[in-house]
């Protein structure tokens, strides 16, 4: 066979081309900062921002004008407590922006991180015991309290991504009691304990206190143990289920294709964003290398791709490819 006959012309590449992305593809994250006026670059993720609500128009409208519909919001609120309150009022920095999101385009899809590390006093993703040891059933109702709050306020999705044990039955129950059946649940199912979220870290408050996420975030060497995590998801009721890190485990993201026959995100998360964001500022990488990053992603067998490069993959393929 001679396979270069294939690859002689463009138009030819294109009709056997076996991997797409599509803007319907991508969900782009976006930080809600308390304060007016603010539309602040996060020093540790080139071209992302932090936007006070007065000013997240800015951010909603370009986003619509490349043709990005989905965003995952994250909070960056001023206040933290132990039981990180400030996560489920009605007035927190999250509920306000989806608010503020809605009214400024209701097409905008609005899904919400679930977690409580940027509301709690200690920076861990759950309440704690007096050993400084996170309380899995304890935290459930929180988690599920959080969710609640989010879709009161407007949101169109929930994704927990605190990686405590029964979150999302309790959470499906909880949406449910309240006439939110029709709300889905992504889970962050696979989530690793990774270094590759430092740079969110930094940019949400979020880095604990003390110790680490090892207790509940999965072993960077399992791949087996997150064929069990996800399972347990689809089994609790979570309508999406996900892998992250996404560039440094695409043989995690390959196997939940091939094992579950469910919608598959992936979080192509700030780590892997700032690293090749740099290298392309420092001219060590061309652009290009940005599409074949997020396109590996998809390859792997991943059908939604959160990632920090959605606008950069937009106006790739706005400008025809
Ligand atoms: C909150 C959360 C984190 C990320 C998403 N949600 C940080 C963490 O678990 O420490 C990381 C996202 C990224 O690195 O882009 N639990």
């Amino acid at each position: 066979m001679r396979m270069r006959r294939l690859r002689e012309n463009a138009l030819t590449r294109n009709l056997i081309r076996e991997t797409h992305l599509s803007k319907d593809d991508l969900i782009y994250p976006i930080f809600a900062v308390e304060g007016t006026n603010i539309k602040r670059e996060i020093p540790s993720m080139f071209d992302c921002y932090h936007y006070s609500i007065d000013r997240i128009n800015e951010e909603i409208e370009e986003l619509m004008s490349l043709g990005i519909n989905y965003v995952l919001l994250f909070g960056v609120p001023d206040f933290k407590d132990e039981l990180g309150s400030s996560a489920y009022d009605e007035n927190g920095i999250v509920q306000k922006a989806i608010r503020e999101i809605k009214r400024i385009n209701p097409n905008m899809y609005v899904i919400t991180d679930v977690c409580m590390c940027q509301y709690t006093s200690h920076g861990h993703c759950g309440i704690l015991d007096e050993n400084g040891h996170v309380l899995n059933d304890e935290t459930l109702k929180y988690l599920s309290k959080i969710a609640l709050s989010h879709v009161v306020a407007g949101a169109d999705m929930v994704a927990p991504s605190d990686m405590m044990d029964f979150r999302i039955a309790h959470m499906r129950q909880t949406l449910d009691d309240n006439g939110f059946s029709n709300i889905p649940i992504m889970a962050y199912s696979a989530k690793y304990a990774s270094s590759f979220y430092g740079p969110f870290r930094s940019a949400a408050g979020s880095a604990p206190q003390f110790g680490d996420r090892k207790s509940y975030q999965m072993d960077i060497a399992n791949t087996d143990e997150a064929m069990r995590e996800i399972e347990l998801d689809i089994e609790e009721g979570a309508d999406i289920i996900m892998v992250k890190p996404a560039l440094t485990y695409l043989d995690v993201i390959r196997r939940a294709r091939d094992n579950f026959n469910m919608p598959l995100a992936a979080y192509n998360v700030s780590g892997e964003y700032s690293m090749i964001k740099s290298a392309i500022i420092n001219g060590l990488l061309e652009e290009k290398a940005i599409y074949e990053a997020v396109l590996a992603i998809k390859r792997a067998g991943a059908d939604i791709i959160i990632t920090y490069f959605a606008k950069d993959i937009a106006k790739i393929l706005n400008n025809g490819r």
